[in-house]
């Protein structure tokens, strides 16, 4: 993973840009029922942010930004709703990121309680992947949730498509 980027990401949800509810409605229109059952479970400030990345790849790519695309932008991150963490419970779950292996991270995530779900915080690409893949959705949706924070080199989908989704996650 890359944790400065979700440092900066947790930085941004906390003093996030509030999406109005035309821009709202705008992705909203884009989803298909299962795809927006998913976008609705998240947190407000999650929800937020599934708003803004779909909008910066629409604004970044425009004509090119097709459905599949803007949608693998807003939900890549739908894998923390399993983890059901508060503000500071991510700042910690980071953190233990930041020092933990993945084979740890796996380990931890197979516990129960509290500890269990830190890991499956940090578990939530992989996690988001296959809620994704359950919904239905294109291959490039699922594709991004599994690989966002996975280095350039392992990326599957088109490197120009990839480096947009990764400008709009900030
Ligand atoms: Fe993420």
């Amino acid at each position: 993973m890359q944790w400065p980027h979700l440092v900066r990401r947790f930085i941004g949800s906390v003093v996030p840009r509030q999406p109005t509810q035309a821009e709202e409605a705008w992705l909203l229109s884009l989803l298909r029922p299962s795809e927006a059952a998913l976008y609705r479970a998240q947190s407000p400030q999650d929800r937020s942010h599934s708003v803004t990345c779909a909008l910066r790849i629409r604004d970044d790519l425009g004509a090119s930004a097709t459905n599949s695309i803007v949608v693998a932008s807003a939900l890549h991150d739908v894998g923390k709703t399993r983890a059901h963490l508060g503000t500071f419970s991510r700042v910690l779950a980071t953190v233990v990121g930041m020092v933990l292996p993945r084979g740890k991270v796996e380990d931890l995530s197979a516990r129960g309680g509290y500890l269990g779900r830190i890991g499956t915080y940090l578990r939530h690409d992989e996690i988001g992947a296959d809620l994704l893949m359950a919904a239905g959705c294109h291959r490039t949706i699922v594709a991004w949730a599994f690989e966002h924070h996975q280095r350039p080199e392992s990326w599957t989908i088109d490197p120009k498509i990839a480096e947009a989704l990764a400008r709009a996650d900030g």
